[in-house]
């Protein structure tokens, strides 16, 4: 997009008023959290963020298990199972600040939710190993509802589940469409068949966790022994992860402001299957349609339960 335009701004609430404002950068939704001009400029340095040789980035959607892996990664770039004591924020590429990232010793483990085409250039070109988390798409859906609903800015959702539904299967929620994101990283993959990338499924970690974290030692070369990834699968279980965000983790910013006091934070419920707490029969149907026609041909197959 040329860098002088105003972008238009799309204006995807629904009739309730519940929902956000978007605007297209370079074929990517972007909600309007921070007014286009802005996001586009942090976008672009994002791109031209220096890497180092030895970092390593996790790629996700929002909601599909990024802080629970970037706990995993980390700990095994450490060899114990000791938390870090920043949040997951401080190395989140995408974020205001973003170049906070620097003030961590290598090496670093960086995360992501934007897409491949907005990561630093240097990513392709160091060929950065970046490890690709996905989940099933009605487990995002509601662990993204909450989120949304927990926040106190002008981003929060007002509405129900219901309602964000629709939107979400419209691509119409912040985070833009989750099919978009994933053939979109489906597509760099088939395009750069040397770039380091590991795909992972959320549901897989939580069914075997010691064995999906050796998967990721063996990936980033770590070698680490099955002692280390018990102790690591275990430090990382939910309950332990979300006592340790409160207990261990300094605070960010000023994050304790953007979340109403009754919201649960990161750390909701961390189960597989908790849409059928949420979503109705008829509303089930409409989800399976959706999902078999936009995942048509991409061969990915969800867990659900
Ligand atoms: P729920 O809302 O379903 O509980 P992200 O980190 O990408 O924002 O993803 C957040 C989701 O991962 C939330 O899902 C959160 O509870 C879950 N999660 C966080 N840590 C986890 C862990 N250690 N084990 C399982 N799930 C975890």
């Amino acid at each position: 997009m040329d860098r002088q335009q105003t972008p238009e701004i799309l204006d995807y609430r629904n009739e309730n008023g519940h929902g956000w404002y978007f605007y297209i950068n370079d074929g990517v939704l972007r909600d309007v959290s921070t007014n286009p001009e802005d996001d586009m400029e942090m976008i672009r340095n994002v791109q031209k963020f220096e890497l180092r040789d030895d970092d390593v980035i996790i790629a996700a959607y929002p909601k599909c298990g990024t802080h629970w892996l970037w706990e995993i990664v980390t700990m095994l770039r450490t060899g114990n199972s000791e938390y870090h004591k920043k949040k997951k924020v401080i190395a989140m590429l995408g974020m205001p600040k973003f170049e906070r990232a620097n003030e961590l010793h290598s090496p670093r483990v960086l995360n992501s939710h934007l897409y491949f085409r907005h990561l630093p250039e240097k990513l392709a070109e160091k060929r950065i190993k970046t490890i690709f988390i996905m989940r099933n798409p009605k487990d995002v859906s509601v662990s993204y509802y909450h989120h949304a609903c927990g926040l106190t800015q002008h981003i929060c959702f007002d509405g129900t589940y219901s309602e964000y539904l629709d939107l979400f299967l419209e691509g119409k929620a912040r985070g833009g469409g989750y099919v978009d994101y994933l053939k979109d990283w489906q597509k760099v993959k088939q395009d750069n068949p040397d770039l380091p990338i590991l795909t992972l499924f959320y549901e897989n970690l939580k069914k075997d966790p010691v064995k999906n974290i050796k998967t990721v030692a063996d990936f980033i070369g770590e070698s680490v022994t099955d002692e280390l990834c018990e102790q690591i699968a275990e430090a990382c279980s939910f309950k332990k992860m979300k006592a340790a965000d409160t207990e261990v983790k300094e605070a960010f910013g000023n994050s304790s402001d953007i979340w109403k006091e009754s919201h649960k934070g990161m750390y909701r419920k961390g189960e597989v299957g908790d849409w059928k707490n949420w979503i109705t029969v008829a509303q089930n149907e409409r989800f399976d349609d959706v999902i078999d026609r936009t995942f048509e041909g991409t061969g990915i197959v969800f867990t659900y339960e």
